[in-house]
C-alpha cells in the first residue's frame, strides 16, 4: 500500500487492457475508504502468521488482524 507509483500489466496492457479496470480501481477505493471508516484503528496481529498465495495471482492468503474498535 505504500509502494510508488509504477508501471505494471495488473490490468494487462495495450490491446488486451482490462475493459473493467476503471471500475475495478473505484470498488477498491470504496472498499477502503469503508474499511477506514469503519475500523480506522488496526494492526498486523501477527506477522510470523501471514501466508501468501503463489501463481499468478499474487496475495496474502492469511492475515490476522487486530482491530481496536
Ligand atoms: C482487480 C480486478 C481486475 C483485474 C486484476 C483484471 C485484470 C484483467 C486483465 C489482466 C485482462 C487482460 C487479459 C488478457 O490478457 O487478454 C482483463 C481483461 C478484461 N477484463 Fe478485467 N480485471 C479486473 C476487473 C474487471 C472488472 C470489474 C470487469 C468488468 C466489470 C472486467 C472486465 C474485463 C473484460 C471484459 C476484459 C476483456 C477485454 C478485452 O479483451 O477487450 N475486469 N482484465
Amino acid at each position: 500500500m505504500d509502494r510508488s507509483r509504477n508501471r505494471h500489466s495488473a490490468f494487462g496492457f495495450g490491446v488486451h487492457q482490462c475493459i473493467g479496470s476503471n471500475l475495478a480501481r473505484m470498488e477498491l477505493r470504496v472498499a477502503m475508504e469503508e474499511w477506514m471508516a469503519a475500523s480506522p484503528d488496526f494492526e498486523l496481529a501477527d506477522p510470523d502468521a501471514v501466508t501468501w498465495s503463489t501463481g499468478q495471482v499474487r496475495g496474502q492468503r492469511r492475515l490476522p488482524m487486530r482491530l481496536s474498535s
